[in-house]
């Protein structure tokens, strides 16, 4: 759907509150949980490393080929059109982009999936397929929270790991289709509350979205769990996991074309492995249940 104006007026709706004022109320909390995850707060002091960074992006890949596979499913129902904005808002193709910059070419082999990951992407379905009708709670979840702390991640990220002005390996924070991002929510705020929703339906979708919330911290406190070892060694990280899984199919996987930090650790380091192993057979788990799915 086009952007037809953005000058659209709220329409009036049938509950009290509008959708976006409740769903905004309703969510102020865990907001501020996952502004406060170590994850976030470490990015917002610029410390995110490439390892770090490559982790969240492919979790990202995951979430968004989910979210916006069940958006096209429902794109022409009422419960979800009006907030149909594939040119404006759509990640999956610029994350694909992201991919091959920080993966390389055989990126699809190479990418982790982990554990909370695949948890949010196995919500994204069941929502899709089961309870459709709250699909705007991700939808606004994601997208609104894209266009607002999102452009400030961008530009910590652009500087913290010294990427180019042009924005390689940015794609994702990137919106062409969005000129004015404080417009365009004004839009898709209004656009929200003209859905209509029984009372019971609004209820859940404030639910969902608080849920939303929620598998993003796991995700972040899944991945900051991954990193915080190698934060310890104070050496430029490589996740276990990551790196011992593309081993037999990918060489390493840095961002092909970009500018390296410091000399990586070894893939194999002999300090304790029985974690990472676990972790390393719960990524592949994981990765291999949500190819499964794919298919
Ligand atoms: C460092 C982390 C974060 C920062 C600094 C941040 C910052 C902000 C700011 C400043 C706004 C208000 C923008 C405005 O009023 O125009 C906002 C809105 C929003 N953020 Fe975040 N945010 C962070 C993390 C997240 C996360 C992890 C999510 C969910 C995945 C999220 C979802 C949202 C949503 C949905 C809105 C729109 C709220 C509304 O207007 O209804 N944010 N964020």
């Amino acid at each position: 759907m086009e952007t037809e104006t953005q000058t659209e007026r709220t329409q009036p709706s049938r509950a009290s509150q509008d959708l976006s004022e409740a769903i905004k109320e309703a969510t102020k909390e865990v907001h501020t949980q996952a502004e406060n995850t170590e994850f976030m707060r470490n990015f917002q002091k610029g410390q995110v490393t490439r390892e770090g960074f490559k982790l969240v992006m492919a979790s990202l890949y995951h979430i968004y080929t989910a979210l916006e596979e069940e958006i096209e499913r429902i794109r022409d129902s009422p419960a979800f059109a009006p907030v149909y904005f594939p040119e404006e808002l759509h990640r999956r193709a610029a994350l694909e982009q992201d991919m091959a910059f920080w993966y390389g070419p055989r990126w699809r082999l190479a990418i982790p999936c982990s554990p909370a990951t695949s948890c949010y992407v196995q919500r994204l379905h069941e929502v899709g397929h089961a309870e459709p009708e709250l699909l705007v709670a991700h939808a606004y979840t994601r997208y609104l929270g894209d266009l607002s702390g999102g452009q400030v991640l961008k530009k910590i990220a652009q500087k913290a790991l010294g990427l180019p002005g042009s924005g390689e390996g940015l794609a994702f924070f990137t919106f062409p289709g969005v000129p004015n991002a404080t417009t365009f929510k004004q839009l898709y705020r209004a656009r929200m509350n003209s859905l209509e929703m029984t009372p019971e339906v609004r209820r859940r979708v404030l639910d969902e979205a608080k849920a939303a919330f929620l598998l993003n911290i796991q995700l972040f406190e899944e991945l900051q769990g991954l990193l915080t070892p190698e934060s310890q060694n104070q050496s430029p990280p490589q996740t276990p996991g990551l790196h011992h899984r593309a081993s037999g199919r990918e060489q390493d996987p840095s961002p092909a074309g970009a500018p390296r930090g410091k000399a990586p650790l070894p893939s194999h380091s002999p300090a304790p492995l029985l974690p990472w192993v676990l972790t390393l057979l719960t990524f592949l788990v994981a990765t291999v249940a949500v190819r499964l799915y794919a298919l």
